[in-house]
């Protein structure tokens, strides 16, 4: 691969200096000089390589688009009626393209079999010392800006076909070249846009905004002070997603990396470092390959905090939308955050909830860090004992917290509740005196929006004693929505989410 790669930049480098024998007439311009866009037009000095990548072969690149070569769009079968993706890789220590790029153009290819999926190839660049690579985020932009705009110039091919898709350093790039082309590309994807130098960067060094019509991040590895981490931590599109709060993912910690190094015998350490990283390549991923069972939902939250409260589970005025490909484009006021949790592994779709109880108890009981196991039984499903931590615990109070499940229960039923017994021996246990009463709990479900109000199953209250049986509550009567107000309810629903294209296609 190395040795290929090597072969073909030669052979590129040679290509492009036979063009630039007839096609430099003019000097080239200054990088930001406005009043021309002249240097867009050269295409001598373009390093980067275009490789239209195959839904049979999406591993290899087998036919390179050269800017300034029009034949080379039907050699390599460009089709000119369908959308293009554009995918950018970021820093590489191997300088090799990494796996997920092939699995990135299958699912592409899977979810639309007719586009052009375009691998960018600026691995030479990218292997260098990393804010070596970092600064060359502006030329490999400028590659990308003077590709498009020929791609699109040739053969008057709409911009509102073209997505450019850029993971780490390479979603930098991606919002260089958007800002750089003629008009605005459709949309730019930041996959988890790389942190360390850009954080406090300008605009014009970053992905922004401004940099086409439509631009959605993931954020998945912002962990630590803005300076160290790995993603970057502030807002940078019109939609910025933060899975698991985008500090670090599910299924990444040492422990679960190492065994699946184990399992799957690749030996490759840095998949430790970055495996929340590219987290975010594979929840896209996700939304191309299980967008039909499996679509995941994110919300519009004031804080991570507040977000795991529970109390951000609200689709109204589009404060949701769909993770991914399928995203909803609405523009999010600039800055604000939407989050979601996720399983460890793909499909990585959970359904979030919002449990709100008010405990009573006659005698004043004060406790920290409770063990709660919560079963949730459904029209379709159930999920028994889920576990959490209760981490504060008093007399006459209410607490709202988020619960997540896996699996999709339908409209809810019933609900369980448990305290299991702490690690430690408690007096007021030997006493019994560790119990509340619970009239009520309010259950609020994101994906579906439905609001429902259970009742102790027998009597007013349950009770809630630490290690003893589950309080049971049923659905209650007092939540008999009418038919007309539900059938009310869907509608609101289905205007907030799927007014605008569901698909998100830009054909
Ligand atoms: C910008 O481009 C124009 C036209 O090519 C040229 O005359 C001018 O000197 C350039 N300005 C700068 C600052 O490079
Ligand atoms: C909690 O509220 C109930 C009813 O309002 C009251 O009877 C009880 O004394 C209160 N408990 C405490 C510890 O204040
Ligand atoms: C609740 O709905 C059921 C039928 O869906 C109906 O028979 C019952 O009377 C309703 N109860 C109340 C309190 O409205």
């Amino acid at each position: 691969m190395g040795t290929k790669n090597s072969y073909l930049v030669t052979i590129w480098i040679i290509l492009a200096n036979i063009c630039a024998c007839f096609s430099s007439t003019s000097e080239p311009q200054l990088f930001g000089n406005d009043t021309s866009t002249k240097w867009l037009e050269d295409y001598a000095d373009i390093v980067s390589k275009f490789s239209l990548r195959t839904a049979e072969i999406p591993d290899d690149d087998l036919c390179y688009i050269v800017p300034g070569q029009p034949l080379t769009i039907p050699e390599c079968e460009f089709n000119p009626d369908t959308q293009t993706f554009v995918v950018i890789h970021g820093w590489t220590v191997t300088g090799l393209f990494e796996s997920w790029v092939a699995k990135l153009v299958t699912a592409l290819y899977e979810k639309e079999p007719k586009a052009n999926v375009i691998v960018v190839d600026w691995l030479t660049r990218a292997q260098q010392h990393y804010p070596t690579s970092a600064a060359y985020t502006k030329l490999v932009g400028r590659d990308v800006a003077k590709f498009v705009n020929w791609l699109q110039k040739t053969m008057d091919y709409p911009w509102e076909k073209i997505h450019l898709l850029g993971y780490s350093l390479g979603a930098h790039v991606a919002g260089i070249a958007g800002l750089l082309t003629n008009n605005k590309v459709s949309r730019i994807t930041g996959l988890d846009p790389a942190g360390p130098t850009f954080e406090h960067a300008d605009a014009q060094s970053t992905l922004s905004p401004d940099d086409a019509l439509f631009v959605d991040v993931l954020h998945t590895n912002t962990r630590g002070s803005p300076d160290r981490s790995i993603g970057i931590q502030r807002p940078v599109g019109h939609v910025d997603i933060y899975p698991n709060g985008g500090t670090f993912q599910p299924g990444c910690d040492l422990q679960n990396t190492m065994k699946m190094i184990a399992l799957t015998g690749i030996h490759n350490m840095d998949q430790i470092v970055k495996c929340s990283h590219e987290r975010s390549i594979h929840l896209f991923i996700d939304s191309l390959v299980n967008a039909e069972e499996h679509q995941s939902m994110a919300y519009r939250c004031s804080s991570k905090e507040t977000f795991m409260k529970g109390m951000c589970l609200n689709c109204r005025k589009n404060r949701c939308n769909m993770v991914g490909y399928g995203i909803n484009k609405v523009r999010t006021p600039r800055g604000a955050k939407m989050y979601l949790k996720t399983r460890e592994m793909m499909p990585f779709k959970l359904f979030h909830y919002q449990v709100k109880i008010h405990f009573f108890s006659s005698e004043k009981l004060t406790y920290t860090e409770q063990p709660l196991k919560i079963s949730l039984y459904g029209t379709h499903n159930e999920k028994t004992d889920i576990p959490y931590v209760m981490p504060h615990l008093n007399s006459n109070s209410t607490v709202s917290f988020l619960l997540t499940t896996d699996v999709d229960v339908g409209e809810l039923l019933m609900v369980k509740l448990r305290w299991e017994k702490d690690a430690y021996f408690s007096w007021s246990d030997w006493w019994g005196n560790s119990n509340f009463h619970i009239r009520k709990i309010r259950i609020k479900a994101g994906e579906t929006q439905s609001k429902v109000i259970f009742s102790a199953k027998d009597g007013e209250f349950a009770y809630l004693v630490r290690g003893k049986d589950d309080a049971v509550f049923v659905k209650s009567k007092e939540d008999n929505m009418s038919r007309k107000e539900k059938m009310m309810h869907r509608r609101k629903m289905h205007g907030s989410l799927f007014k605008e294209d569901i698909q998100g296609s830009s054909t």
